[in-house]
């Protein structure tokens, strides 16, 4: 009998968070929530409309009458804003300058972490973010907390962007990670922080096999 479990993978951006959680999900056929994408989403929205990204109150506002969904396809999670889809709009350079100041209200914080708590309460899921195991899942069998250095995430991002066709240089990258690292573990609402619960794996100089594998393992050893 194997139990059916939440597993919380957080860390800060391109950590490989998403490539890991979406392979690790499909490995169990659980379902797979990119919660990053969420905020993205929203950013995208308020951008679109114009809304100062400083005003947490009217964001808030915005979130609770938009509709965020996340749908598995297979060339992986298509995210739908108010029922248009916009996979690839919410991975501009502009959206992922502006997000972080987006993911700092708490008030927006709040109205997210709900909608993600009901995503996950019936177990078989696979959620990846910066709070999850603190915020979101609180009582995840499995927590990850995944990191690598900035030269090795700005790396991959370059290597993802370049597949997608988007143009940005290396120390464009690496300013805007750091940039990111510190806005999402300075700041006063949930801030960026390792769960005490969460096992803490740098991916440095680990293949995404490497990673992966160790976290099926650990995944199968909560599901006995
Ligand atoms: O993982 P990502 O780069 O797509 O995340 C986008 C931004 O959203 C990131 O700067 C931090 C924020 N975020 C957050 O604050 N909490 C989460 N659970 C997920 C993402």
């Amino acid at each position: 009998m194997t139990k059916n479990i939440q597993i919380a993978i957080d860390g800060p951006a391109a950590a490989g968070k998403s490539t890991i959680a979406k392979q690790t999900a499909e490995l169990l056929g659980y379902t797979y929530v990119d919660t990053g994408a969420m905020y993205r989403a929203i950013t995208y929205k308020a951008i679109q409309l114009n809304i100062d990204l400083q005003d947490g109150e009217k964001l808030t506002n915005l979130l609770k009458e938009t509709s965020i969904e996340l749908k598995p396809s297979p060339n992986g999670q298509l995210v739908y804003l108010d029922t248009i889809e916009v996979t690839d709009e919410i991975r501009s350079p502009q959206v992922t300058a502006s997000v972080s100041a987006v993911a700092a209200h708490a008030n927006l914080r709040e109205e997210m972490v709900k909608r993600q708590i009901e995503m996950g309460k019936n177990g078989n899921i696979v959620m990846d973010g910066r709070d999850i195991g603190t915020h979101v899942l609180t009582k995840a069998e499995l927590k990850i907390f995944m990191s690598a250095s900035v030269e090795e995430r700005a790396k991959r991002r370059f290597l993802e962007n370049q597949k997608r066709g988007i143009d940005t240089s290396l120390e464009e990258l690496m300013d805007d990670i750091a940039r990111r690292d510190k806005l999402d573990s300075e700041r006063e609402a949930s801030p960026l922080i390792q769960a005490e619960d969460a096992i803490f794996i740098d991916t440095t100089s680990l293949t995404i096999k490497e990673v992966s594998e160790k976290i099926m393992q650990l995944a199968k050893e909560r599901m006995s």
